[in-house]
């Protein structure tokens, strides 16, 4: 049995004969889009909320349904006596009308009442760590009236940070307070608890709480999944979807206005995701997102189709929503004497953003009324007339007027990606640029495999040796929360709970494709290649990066010849990712099976003779200087 093992493994090994790999170094080809690589997200498997915004509170608007507050319990210590309801009379706000009315009735020793949170499938806590949180409050009480405030581990009820906030007057206030966690090991199995000690009846509203955020952000990001982004070295962001943009219906799209400004007159809403957003993430908190990582805006605008089928008819119909995306790009981009960059002044941030692109809408070829040809015309036209060097990207072909931007999406399996590989090498030079603007290979979940990374890898070889058109890309979906009930879309680049987070192995070949790009191709050519064998190879004056993708399950022997490759010290720096199977993969309890491993080897007389292992990824970065 053993022996019939083995023999299988060395017939496999032996299936493909030596390729040859030729590479010119002195024959540059196709220019390289320094913009290739970056990032699209929309509100979609508990992205933002339960996952880059930090905050740990869930529902902190207290919305409810007929099982009572979302994600809030009564808490009724001892021989305390309470009751908790939602109150549609009192709100501090006019988006936050309503509130969570707690009437305490009965305390004594040891028996306080007050509210729990549930969290995000927990909340996370970190030792020595200083969390900052903010509430709205009021209070019949006579009197100061403290609130008592604590994270608490689920199963050991041990108090792992605590303070007190004095609660004084029937006059709505904000309040805002800070507490410290002590020792012990990070853990997300905790809740928080808002309770006091006497008789008393008061009023809550938008009670959060954040732990340290990325860039010390307020209200900001999760620093965990920032620094993975961060080593995407993403060149622009795609917001804010998606289906998340167009929203069901056109009362619940992206409304931008709704969701600028201080979180109090923020109203929350419904997304397309079957959850409801806080919109803590709103238009600022993208564009600062964008400023953080050194990535370039992409701005998808509401454009009058929703994804329930509402379609807003070009014309005098859609003035309104045209007007909407001018005024958003003003927000954008205006200085603080425009109207709307008054207002992002006003919201926090007086330097206006530069935005090279806006994106009209989102996957339109779903709207049966088939009106996005006058649609997008009438948004090109606005756009162009105010903002003429705006790119604008439509999100499918037009008739009538040549976008400057089409949008492609991509969702297959691993062989259809390889097919799609090919896609762009035949694709007319004289149309508009492409944008792929949403792409994955869809196997694995909730994050996806090795054989979808390979897929991935070899389409991605198809768009850098066609980046002289291609001129972005962004995988799709890029986060999932990967606790039951957290995702709605499988295979999704990065997985994370309350407490940590991951990279699945697409996730890593983004990491590694996207850190050696050069800004145009070199002349190369492949023979006796093996099926599933893929290649890119761009350069810069400094540098000559070569991805290899040998997606079947034997090795591939290579002889890698450079000609007019400058003497030097003839070392490559090789970076690898493989797996046993198209089936291994990443997980939350085990998030470094398929990572990326480092090594060089040294070139002899401009040759290379090199063996790719089965189910393989590299990068193959060389000096040029
Ligand atoms: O990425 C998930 C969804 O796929 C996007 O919201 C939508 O644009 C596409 O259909």
């Amino acid at each position: 049995m053993i022996q019939r093992i083995v023999l299988a493994a060395i017939a496999t090994q032996a299936l493909w004969a030596q390729a040859t790999l030729n590479i010119d170094v002195n024959r540059p080809g196709a220019n390289v889009s320094p913009t290739l690589y970056g990032l699209m997200s929309e509100e979609i498997n508990y992205s933002y909320d339960g996952g880059l915004y930090a905050e740990l509170v869930r529902n902190r608007t207290f919305r409810s349904d007929w099982t009572g507050i979302l994600n809030w319990y009564l808490i009724e210590k001892g021989s305390a006596s309470a009751k908790v309801s939602v109150d549609n009379t009192t709100g501090p706000s006019a988006a936050l009308k309503t509130s969570a009315k707690l009437e305490v009735t009965k305390t004594g020793d040891f028996s306080s009442a007050g509210l729990l949170n549930e969290g995000y499938w927990g909340m996370a806590s970190r030792p020595n760590t200083r969390y900052t949180g903010s509430f709205y409050a009021k209070t019949e009480a006579a009197g100061p009236l403290p609130l008592n405030i604590a994270i608490v581990a689920n199963q050991s009820g041990q108090i792992l940070a605590q303070t007190s906030v004095s609660l004084n007057g029937a006059d709505w206030k904000n309040y805002k307070f800070e507490m410290q966690s002590g020792g012990g090991a990070p853990s997300a199995d905790n809740h928080l608890e808002l309770t006091i000690d006497r008789p008393a009846t008061l009023w809550l509203q938008l009670v959060s709480l954040f732990p340290p955020t990325y860039h010390n952000r307020p209200k900001g990001n999760r620093i965990d999944i920032m620094e993975k982004l961060a080593a995407m070295h993403p060149a622009f962001l795609r917001f804010p979807g998606g289906n998340y943009l167009e929203g069901g219906r056109i009362d619940t799209r992206f409304d931008w206005k709704k969701m600028i400004g201080p979180l109090v007159d923020r109203p929350t809403h419904p997304t397309t995701w079957s959850y409801h957003s806080s919109d803590g993430m709103g238009l600022l908190e993208f564009l600062e997102w964008c400023e953080d990582l050194h990535m370039q805006p992409v701005l998808g605008i509401y454009a009058g189709y929703s994804l329930g089928g509402q379609v807003v008819k070009p014309g005098p119909d859609l003035d309104p929503y045209v007007q909407e995306g001018l005024e958003e790009i003003e927000y954008v981009t205006g200085g603080s004497d425009t109207k709307w960059g008054a207002v992002r002044a006003r919201d926090g941030h007086p330097a206006p953003f530069t935005l090279r692109y806006v994106e009209i809408g989102n996957e339109d070829n779903f709207d049966r009324a088939k009106t996005y040809d006058g649609r997008y015309a009438q948004f090109y036209q606005a756009i162009k007339a105010r903002y003429p060097d705006i790119q604008v990207i439509a999100t499918m072909p037009v008739n009538g007027i040549t976008p400057d931007v089409i949008d492609d999406h991509y969702y297959k399996r691993e062989q259809g990606m390889f097919a799609e590989a090919l896609h762009y090498d035949k694709t007319s030079r004289d149309g508009p640029k492409i944008f792929v603007g949403e792409w994955a290979t869809r196997e694995g979940s909730p994050t996806p495999n090795l054989g979808a990374a390979l897929g991935d890898a070899a389409f991605l070889t198809g768009l850098e040796r066609n980046s002289d058109i291609v001129i972005m890309a962004a995988y799709a979906p890029l986060f999932v929360n990967v606790n039951p009930g957290g995702m709605q879309w499988s295979s999704d680049l990065i997985g994370y709970d309350a407490l940590t987070s991951y990279g699945s192995p697409s996730y890593y070949t983004q990491v590694m494709f996207a850190s050696c790009l050069g800004d145009h191709t070199l002349n190369s050519s492949v023979s006796g290649a093996g099926q599933r064998f893929f290649y890119s190879v761009t350069a810069s004056p400094v540098k000559l990066c070569l991805k290899l993708v040998n997606a079947s399950s034997s090795d591939q022997p290579l002889s890698l010849a450079f000609n007019g490759l400058p003497a030097g010290d003839g070392t490559l720096r090789v970076e690898t990712l493989k797996g046993n199977t198209t089936w291994s993969t990443n997980t939350i309890a085990d998030p470094n099976r398929i990572v990326p491993m480092k090594s060089s080897k040294k070139i002899s007389r401009d040759r290379l003779t090199h063996v790719m292992p089965p189910y393989s990824i590299q990068v193959i970065e060389v000096n040029l200087k």
